[in-house]
């Protein structure tokens, strides 16, 4: 087997290991994923400035988010289905954060719920929200939030209504797959999942089915989001769970410098420049574009956090430079799972972490906290 040594190796052996259908899941994004490539491909875009001659003992990538401490600003990012990249997914990836020292994210649209997280974990981890019609089930896993001692709530705002992914409508898309002829024939390629899976009960949506009405069995996304997700949501409903959960809130889905306004006016703790890793509006801007925008309008009123698009601990550099007092992982995360299980997505954040610190030390820095957008080339990178 080849060494792993960048999130692409992690990608390429996700590819074989990952039945189709949830890879295609991961690797994806709506329409013509122009702005999943953007994410990625402005990042590259912006260059460094490398110096020499300066004293680089001692670095430290430390620093914390929303007033918690993770050994890098990096955590990892809700993503829906992630125990079907791999049994016991989220498990799995919480442990890892855990390990490694970031806040780890769990997703609504989870396979492993709430209580699992809590059960297998010591380190709080954080929960992602999608506003549902149902208020009382809404209210009801804010206290589950608060009984697992979730240390932040991260609402996501972008997901009213669930952009065209036309990869997962073609697979047909479904936690656990449908027992279809494509469907087996690619399971019985894939026997180490079959097998990670056949030694596990959680195979749908772990956070849902028992707990919110009307989930009783076998459910796509895309079904799911279009009956219960809230199309209605306005900032009326932020405020309803700020006041509902009482704890650190973050923002998530933010994309234009009106909408931070109103993200700061809220009284949130954080919020994410996002575009939904380029699932939602195709054709929206890259999150890096976006940002220096938003981080000039709000950035000395609330801490302001990225995400899309981060490959390497260079990306992650480059955001901080920018401004984004934090960064999500979410494909860089499920890959590592998908390839490896824990083992890949704790080399998923040693990869990351690595590039992020020689990078910084390159750039003539020992503490990431001191590092600005004068590490940048005038030119490259995006200005508000
Ligand atoms: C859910 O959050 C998704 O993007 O699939």
């Amino acid at each position: 087997m080849t060494v792993i040594t960048t999130i692409e190796d992690l990608r390429v052996l996700a590819k074989k290991r990952v039945p189709r259908m949830f890879y295609d899941y991961a690797d994806s994004g709506s329409w013509t994923e122009s702005t999943y490539r953007a994410n990625e491909s402005d990042f590259q875009a912006i260059k460094l400035r490398q110096r020499v001659a300066v004293n680089m003992e001692n670095r430290s990538t430390a620093v914390k988010m929303v007033g918690i401490d993770a050994k890098m600003p990096v955590a990892i990012a809700p993503v829906g289905l992630t125990g079907m990249q791999h049994a016991d997914g989220e498990i799995l990836a919480a442990r890892a954060a855990e390990a490694f020292g970031v806040p780890f994210t769990l997703s609504t649209m989870s396979i492993c719920s709430i209580e699992d997280i809590a059960a297998h974990t010591k380190a709080p981890f954080w929960f992602q929200l999608y506003m549902m019609r149902d208020r009382e089930a809404m209210a009801r896993m804010i206290d589950r939030c608060k009984a697992a001692r979730c240390s932040a709530l991260v609402l996501t705002l972008d997901l009213q209504v669930i952009g065209q992914r036309h990869k997962d409508l073609k697979n047909g898309l479904t936690a656990p797959p449908r027992p279809t002829v494509a469907n087996i024939l690619n399971l019985m390629t894939k026997p180490r999942w079959c097998l990670g899976m056949a030694g596990t009960k959680r195979h749908t949506f772990g956070n849902l089915v028992g707990h919110v009405k009307a989930v009783t069995n076998m459910k796509s996304l895309a079904s799911w989001t279009n009956e219960q997700f809230d199309p209605r949501l306005n900032w009326d409903d932020v405020e309803w769970v700020k006041r509902q959960w009482g704890g650190k809130l973050i923002l998530k889905g933010i994309l234009d410098v009106e909408d931070a306004r109103l993200a700061a006016q809220s009284g949130a703790d954080a919020i994410v420049v996002s575009n939904h890793g380029g699932r939602q509006l195709d054709g929206a801007m890259s999150s890096i574009q976006a940002l220096p925008a938003i981080v000039a309008e709000v950035g000395s009123q609330i801490e302001v956090h990225m995400d899309g698009g981060i490959r390497s601990g260079q990306d992650v550099l480059k955001a901080w430079a920018l401004g984004a007092r934090g960064t999500y992982i979410g494909r860089s995360m499920v890959y590592g799972l998908g390839a490896m299980g824990q083992a890949g997505v704790e080399k998923a954040l040693q990869i990351i972490h690595k590039e992020l610190d020689v990078t910084m030390a390159f750039c003539g820095h020992t503490q990431l906290t001191q590092v600005d957008q004068r590490i940048l080339v005038p030119g490259t990178y995006p200005t508000a």
